[in-house]
């Protein structure tokens, strides 16, 4: 099968209902969870992506049962000391840094060395984020140089830390969360904001957790070795998959969607917060509360005026995922957008801040750059004709949707390779992108 996607044409107008798939960064951390509850948790719309996969591979070389069974996958926990870790056991996460650093904070009390691996992409990315605050509970870890394979030996005499997380990675702070539920005493963590689904998953579960927020902060404290029960949960659809559509429908012609059953917290929805800031019209409705995850309906149309943005760093967390596509916006957007600090991106599955630009550049788009701060000069007349390759991008899913955008809305001839990359995220992204009407070979 050839490993290209083939683009000759804009999107026609459309007016359409769809559902995205399940939140990755719920689906990875209900399968971890559920790994260390008591009893058998029932989980509907699980994300089955590669990164989820991993996830559920992982727990079972752990010694946890899972099976699917019609819409919903059962995990059969044995409790926070439930893992069989009395062998050497080697875990791959595959493209995940999620799962990579999550899984992490739950093996602080393996009795025997676990090495986690990845691909090549996460190989090439930094562990001591994780592993530097992990260590402080006692745990034993060596990694290549900050780098995977990173193994780990935990210890019975875990002890409790205070930990502050500067950066806003939800990652590091989940890693950490996950490591006090199996320490005694209280752990404390102040955390710059990042998405916040481990921390409601656990008040949800009835887990003594406590959260305080001030300013960009939260202030976290877990009292830990308390044991779970097995539960229930139903995945909402994941805002950063339905960020590639919201785009496709802005910067298309006389075109509307509704993205049904989408999770909106907060600390997610920044790219609406800056899509609206740059004159589109997209609202929410249906809103409802599930677990202390908000879920909601969301309608977006085409916006002709679309009107340049200076993008408050405030937005760097919330958004953090959508970058790629909102850089799209603003190159069709009237006057010149700002981005500040935005060297995060650079550390994700590909150098995303540099391949943004240089997708930017090949499409004619004026951008600036100082370090991590850029300026797209947006132009509302953007029509492309020329051939355009997409490769050489780390298999980086976001990327290869990104460019799928492009193409579908600014015209041209695309051929974007490692279309097998929407596997990590987003399997079905090619399949709605047709329902919708877009012709791609
Ligand atoms: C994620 C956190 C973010 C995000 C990633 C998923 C999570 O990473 O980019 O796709 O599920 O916790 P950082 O926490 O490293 O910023």
């Amino acid at each position: 099968m050839k490993s290209h996607l083939q683009i000759n044409e804009k999107i026609n107008s459309f007016n359409n209902k769809i559902n995205v798939s399940g939140d990755k960064s719920i689906s990875i951390r209900c399968v971890l969870l559920a790994s260390q509850s008591i009893g058998t948790s029932k989980i509907y719309n699980l994300l089955e992506s590669d990164d989820v996969i991993n996830a559920l591979k992982s727990i079972k070389k752990l010694g946890i049962k899972y099976r699917k069974l019609k819409n919903f996958y059962l995990i059969k926990g044995y409790g926070l000391n439930g893992y069989k870790t009395d062998r050497k056991i080697k875990l791959n996460a595959g493209n995940s840094g999620t799962l990579a650093r999550l899984v992490l904070g739950l093996l602080v009390n393996s009795n025997n060395q676990i090495t986690i691996i990845g691909d090549k992409s996460l190989s090439k990315r930094d562990f001591s984020r994780v592993t530097d605050p992990l260590k402080q509970f006692g745990a034993q870890i060596n990694s290549n140089k900050n780098y995977l394979p990173v193994k780990i030996i935990g210890t019975n005499f875990l002890r409790p830390i205070n930990y502050v997380e500067k950066i806003g990675s939800a990652q590091c702070k989940s890693a950490v969360i996950l490591a006090a539920l199996k320490t005694p005493g209280i752990t404390k963590i102040k955390a710059r904001k990042s998405r916040n689904h481990t921390e409601l998953l656990l008040k949800s579960l009835g887990l003594p957790i406590k959260i305080r927020s001030r300013n960009e902060f939260d202030y976290i404290e877990i009292n830990g070795q308390n044991n779970f029960d097995g539960f229930e949960y139903y995945i909402p659809g994941d805002i950063s998959s339905c960020a590639f559509f919201l785009v496709l429908t802005l910067l298309s012609k006389d075109s509307k969607l509704i993205i049904r059953n989408v999770n909106v917290n907060q600390s997610r929805t920044g790219i609406i917060s800056i899509l609206n800031k740059m004159n589109a019209n997209i609202l929410l409705k249906n809103k409802r509360i599930y677990k202390g995850e908000k879920i909601s309906d969301i309608y977006v149309k085409s916006k002709k005026n679309l009107r340049a943005v200076n993008c408050s760093k405030s937005y760097n967390s919330s958004a953090i995922d959508e970058f790629l596509v909102i850089f799209l916006v603003a190159a069709k957007a009237k006057g010149v957008s700002t981005f500040k600090d935005l060297g995060e991106l650079n550390k994700k599955e590909s150098p995303r801040l540099d391949i943004g630009v240089s997708i930017l550049r090949k499409i004619g788009i004026k951008v600036s750059r100082k370090k991590d701060d850029i300026k797209i000069y947006g132009n509302p007349k953007l029509n492309l004709n020329d051939k355009f390759i997409i490769k050489n991008f780390k298999k980086d899913h976001r990327v290869f949707m990104m460019s799928c955008v492009a193409a579908l809305t600014l015209g041209g001839n695309w051929k974007i390779y490692d279309k097998d990359s929407v596997n990590s995220s987003f399997p079905e992204f090619i399949k709605i992108i047709k329902k919708i009407g877009a012709k791609v070979y």
